[in-house]
């Protein structure tokens, strides 16, 4: 799979997701510091292990990994083998961890590429072993429990076997043991999960210390609220992108700063005269001669067309209305009370844009932030500053 961004500049089409590195190195070192401050060795802070799944939340996986690398990031989280392919085909060497199920055919290819993977059950241990046969290589792996969130892993009642077994297996190389938390947020339920994980784990605690098996457990919201559950590793997400893992403001969250942007340049401006609509449907009628502007951003770039109406965004210094329905491709904004000019830069998200963010957009379509910067289609080219 290639998928290399670094070679798409944004030639022939004046929109693009705008991606701030320095912005992301801020997120990672002002989280490092937080570690460094609350966890319990200070002596032996954890090493982070960056989530770059999903292409990097939308960000671009290939691109910001060298920033990530430069402030310190240890290890890499991927969603599947092809994802840590990717990594490998970009010349990135950390390690590599398949956060995900992998099929079992396709352990042979984590093994070529150096990539670990999550195994929670006989059969990962059984290819593990035909394949140690037959290349003479150890499948990297850690071990996934599932203390409650009940998405894949081990179940805990049967765990200290199985932990037991691969520790003994001549055929995998254990690289770590973790889970993942439901709701960090519900305490009762993350007591709940971090007391099953705990008990597992201290059973083999000076196995783990002895092989060097990273033991990890914390995500974003995690790290801020339980940083004496730091282990030897932490999974920071979402916070490094500079989008809140809470569902309410939290002084945890002030000193990020947003990583995503999205910007388009104006393609066309016209009068709509009072009385005429704008758009399919002409949902919208003007009740006084406007000034509209369209930029070439629609839906299928991943702007939510139920955001119709909905939205403000930032021109030349001031803030502009979206007016109409949001179409495939282009969308229109009141431009009335703005200075501007074919080419002038509209943006629906970044900092000169007080009035909507991708936490804003969030609420207004029911769902989460980590969604919104997920749906951004490939055909946005990332544009990368500093
Ligand atoms: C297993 C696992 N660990 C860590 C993370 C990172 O979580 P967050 O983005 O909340 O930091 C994820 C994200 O979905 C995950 O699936």
């Amino acid at each position: 799979m290639q998928n290399n961004r670094g070679a798409s500049i944004n030639k022939n089409r004046d929109a693009w997701v705008e991606i701030n590195l320095s912005n992301l190195e801020n997120n990672v070192l002002k989280v490092k510091e937080y570690i460094l401050k609350h966890c319990p060795d200070k002596d032996n802070p954890p090493d982070i292990f960056a989530v770059i799944k999903a292409d990097g939340y939308g960000h671009g996986s290939i691109m910001c990994a060298p920033t990530l690398i430069a402030c310190g990031v240890k290890e890499f989280g991927v969603a599947s083998i092809d994802e840590g392919i990717e990594l490998r085909e970009n010349k990135i060497q950390n390690p590599v961890l398949v956060l995900g199920a992998s099929p079992l055919w396709a352990f042979e290819n984590a093994i070529k590429h150096n990539i670990a993977v999550s195994v929670f059950n006989e059969e990962h241990l059984s290819t593990a072993q035909q394949l140690y046969k037959r290349l003479g290589k150890k499948l990297k792996a850690h071990i996934k429990l599932d203390t409650g969130m009940n998405r894949i892993g081990l179940t805990c009642d049967n765990a200290n076997e199985f932990v037991k077994k691969v520790l003994s297996a001549d055929y995998i190389d254990l690289k770590g043991i973790f889970t993942h938390f439901a709701d960090v947020e519900n305490k009762k339920l993350f007591s709940s999960q971090i007391t099953k994980f705990k008990n597992i784990v201290d059973c083999h605690l000076s196995e783990f210390k002895r092989r060097n098996v990273k033991v990890h457990c914390l995500n974003s919201p995690g790290i801020f609220e339980y940083p004496e559950y730091c282990y030897d590793m932490v999974r920071l997400g979402v916070t490094m992108w500079g989008i809140t893992p809470y569902s309410e403001d939290n002084p945890n969250f002030k000193d990020m700063l947003p990583v995503m942007g999205l910007k388009g340049r104006i393609t066309n401006i016209h009068t709509l005269k009072k009385g005429d609509g704008i758009s399919y449907g002409h949902t919208y009628i003007a009740d006084k001669d406007i000034k509209v502007a369209t930029i070439p951003i629609g839906y299928a770039d991943g702007l939510a067309r139920k955001l119709s109406g909905n939205i403000k965004a930032s021109l030349n210094g001031k803030t502009i209305q979206q007016i109409g329905r949001i179409t495939m491709d282009q969308t229109m904004f009141d431009v009335s009370n703005v200075d501007c000019a074919i080419g002038d830069i509209v943006t629906l998200i970044g900092e000169e844009n007080k009035e909507d963010n991708i936490d804003s957009w969030a609420k207004k379509l029911d769902t989460i932030n980590y969604e919104l910067v997920c749906r951004l289609k490939m055909r946005l080219k990332r544009i990368y500053v500093r």
